[in-house]
């Protein structure tokens, strides 16, 4: 196989501008750049390598990825189809390696995904890497997961059977033992520009007093002290991942042409990872600043022009205010999909108080994504349930009585009392932080519970209901539960996340036992479900109607489904509230006939024939 030979840096300093000229997306580019970048003295020659390596790129961009492209701009939202469903694993989980996952091709065609989020493969730190985002080369595969000859083959693969392969992309930091940051602990000044160094402790107190924490109880603190960089070095994360200063256009070049370089071997979506961290600003959280979004469409820019069958996904976890700017407006497009964080923890919000408010708080507040973009929707993900993310709509409480319902809610699924067995995460500061734990251990598979498979139809139901991109999260197609060996690892002991980490139990998958082929079957009647409900539109995003009913869920998309869901244990009538002329899709029966909804149940009443 002939592959596109990557760039390296640092790239020509010369370049040409004319061919980069003709591309629809460099005025926005420019514009981006200039706002960013536009002060520093050699900008004009930074514009002149950024349309040298985007020349470079597109000279070698291989014929059958043009033939993609084109294919992609006849059908630009095809990912949010309704039989498009998206599925998340870890390659060493689900199938060994990049060659293992060519073989799970078959099974993912089976599930109906469209879209495979592979958690980063790329080359990473020794020893602990947070999972393997901690990377020490944004070109090079996992020499134990394959090579980039088989990272092409996966994507070619992939591609014939219609499903798009989307790859992290750690916009925010590199490993401590990438060649750049080496360079800098080596004294290169080149590379010392590419982290943000700080030499004054003061200085870093002033920083610290407005940052937040995303690890408080395993990396406290966002700044490292290394001796051999006589400099704290920011990180937000985990002490080894180095944060990178976008406000050095060296960073946005390189990062721009390794993303080029990956989107040449036929990734099809980036998951931009922590993408609202890029920019710092004293004095505040410098999270989610204007300049990160002015990078985000620069970048999406970059990649119309070169790759465009390119879809960008934004990795920002939070409330649904903070999660929908990440796919900007109408007239600054930015990433095509977005992580709906809020209505997939008010969905687990809504379980634990039987109750559906949260819910119906985060949809009234959702704006409906600008064309061609939208929501992931999903239940789980590789990553805890962040509890604050519903912060914003319990604004109408108390700062007091808001804590303690988001700590009621949490205590439901970490404190062994209910059927639920999940662990608290990061858990020991002063408030409320997450949940790990697989879904169905969270909804009573564990323990045996009766209506567990209830409840996970109802929490995917809603992620396959609201629009957008639906994700199964590897294992829970099969209701497998926590894998707490990690426990007994030294590399992964202190990080609880690895509890819902677990390798993809192919006996299962086979539907063998009853329960895994009840969970296989009730994804099916799902996705066959949904291909009945109309496509997500800014007429047909979910509009919530009251039904003061507090355990009762409802929404219209379009005037043409009404989606019903009980997020109580007890059954409730609905024969008052019977959508005219509709049919339920999972049963075909006459919306006329249902006069209640069963504990955990849902129906969806269209007016259309179920598919
Ligand atoms: C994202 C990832 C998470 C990782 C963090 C730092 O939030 O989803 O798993 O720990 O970024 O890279």
């Amino acid at each position: 196989m002939d592959l596109p030979s990557p760039q390296s840096y640092p790239f020509p300093l010369e370049g040409d501008i004319r061919s980069a000229q003709r591309d629809p997306s460099w005025p926005k580019i420019v514009t981006n750049l200039a706002a960013l970048y536009g002060d520093h003295a050699e900008f004009d020659g930074f514009l002149k390598r950024l349309a040298a390596c985007m020349d470079a790129a597109r000279s070698v961009r291989p014929q059958r990825l043009k033939t993609l492209d084109a294919a992609r701009a006849a059908d630009p939202d095809w990912f949010l189809g309704a039989s498009a469903i998206g599925y998340s694993a870890y390659v060493e989980r689900f199938g060994g390696n990049l060659q293992g996952v060519v073989k799970n091709i078959p099974y993912l065609q089976r599930l109906g995904v469209r879209y495979l989020h592979l958690l980063p493969f790329w080359k990473a730190r020794d020893g602990d890497n947070d999972g393997g985002f901690a990377v020490a080369d944004f070109r090079q595969v996992r020499p134990d997961l394959g090579t980039t000859a088989d990272l092409a083959a996966l994507t070619e693969a992939l591609s014939d059977a219609g499903i798009a392969l989307c790859a992290d992309f750690v916009l925010n930091h590199t490993s401590d033992d990438h060649p750049i940051a080496q360079a800098a602990l080596a004294g290169d000044a080149r590379a010392r520009g590419f982290y943000h160094l700080i030499s004054n402790p003061v200085e870093v107190a002033e920083w610290e007093a407005g940052l937040g924490q995303v690890f408080p109880e395993t990396a406290p603190g966002n700044f490292t002290w290394r001796a051999e960089l006589s400099a704290y070095v920011w990180t937000t994360f985990y002490p080894f991942q180095w944060d990178l200063n976008w406000s050095n256009p060296e960073v946005f070049l390189e990062m721009a042409s390794a993303m080029l370089d990956l989107a040449n071997l036929g990734v099809e979506a980036f998951r931009l990872d922590s993408a609202a961290y890029l920019w710092k600003e004293k004095g505040g959280p410098s999270k989610a600043l204007p300049q990160c979004h002015l990078i985000l469409q620069a970048l999406r820019g970059v990649c119309e022009a070169v790759a465009p069958c390119v879809k960008l996904k934004s990795e920002v976890i939070g409330p649904v205010a903070e999660t929908a700017p990440f796919l900007g407006d109408k007239y600054h497009p930015e990433c095509h999909l977005a992580y709906h964080a809020g209505l997939m923890t008010a969905g687990w919000a809504a379980l634990a108080e039987g109750d559906a408010d949260l819910i119906r708080r985060v949809l009234a507040e959702a704006p409906p994504p600008p064309p061609h973009a939208g929501w992931i929707t999903y239940v789980r993900c590789h990553d805890d349930i962040g509890w604050q993310s519903l912060a914003p709509q319990m604004a109408h409480l108390s700062a007091e009585a808001r804590e303690a319902r988001l700590r009621k809610i949490a205590a439901f699924y970490d404190s062994g009392a209910t059927y639920a067995r999940g662990v608290a995460f990061q858990a020991s500061g002063s408030g409320v932080h997450g949940l790990n734990g697989m879904a169905a251990s969270l909804t009573g598979f564990e323990t045996g519970d009766p209506s567990a498979l209830a409840r996970l139809r109802l929490l995917y139901g809603l992620a396959f209901a609201a629009g957008g991109l639906p994700l199964i999260y590897m294992g829970d197609e099969l209701g497998q539960l926590n894998d707490p060996s990690y426990r007994d690892d030294p590399d992964r002991q202190h990080e609880g996340r690895w509890l819902h980490r677990p390798a993809f139990d192919a006996a299962r998958a086979d539907g063998q036992d009853a329960e895994s082929a009840a969970v296989l079957a009730m994804f099916e009647a799902l996705r066959r479900a949904r291909m009945a409900l109309p496509p997500l539109t800014h007429e047909s995003a979910p509009l919530v109607v009251e039904m003061e009913v507090p355990g009762l869920l409802a929404f219209s998309r379009g005037a043409d489904a009404l989606c019903l869901f009980n997020f109580s244990s007890e059954a409730i009538p609905i024969g008052r509230i019977a959508f005219p002329l509709g049919t339920d899709v999972f049963t075909s029966r006459p919306s006329a006939a249902i006069d209640h909804l069963a504990p955990f149940g849902m129906v969806w009443l269209t007016r259309g024939p179920a598919a």
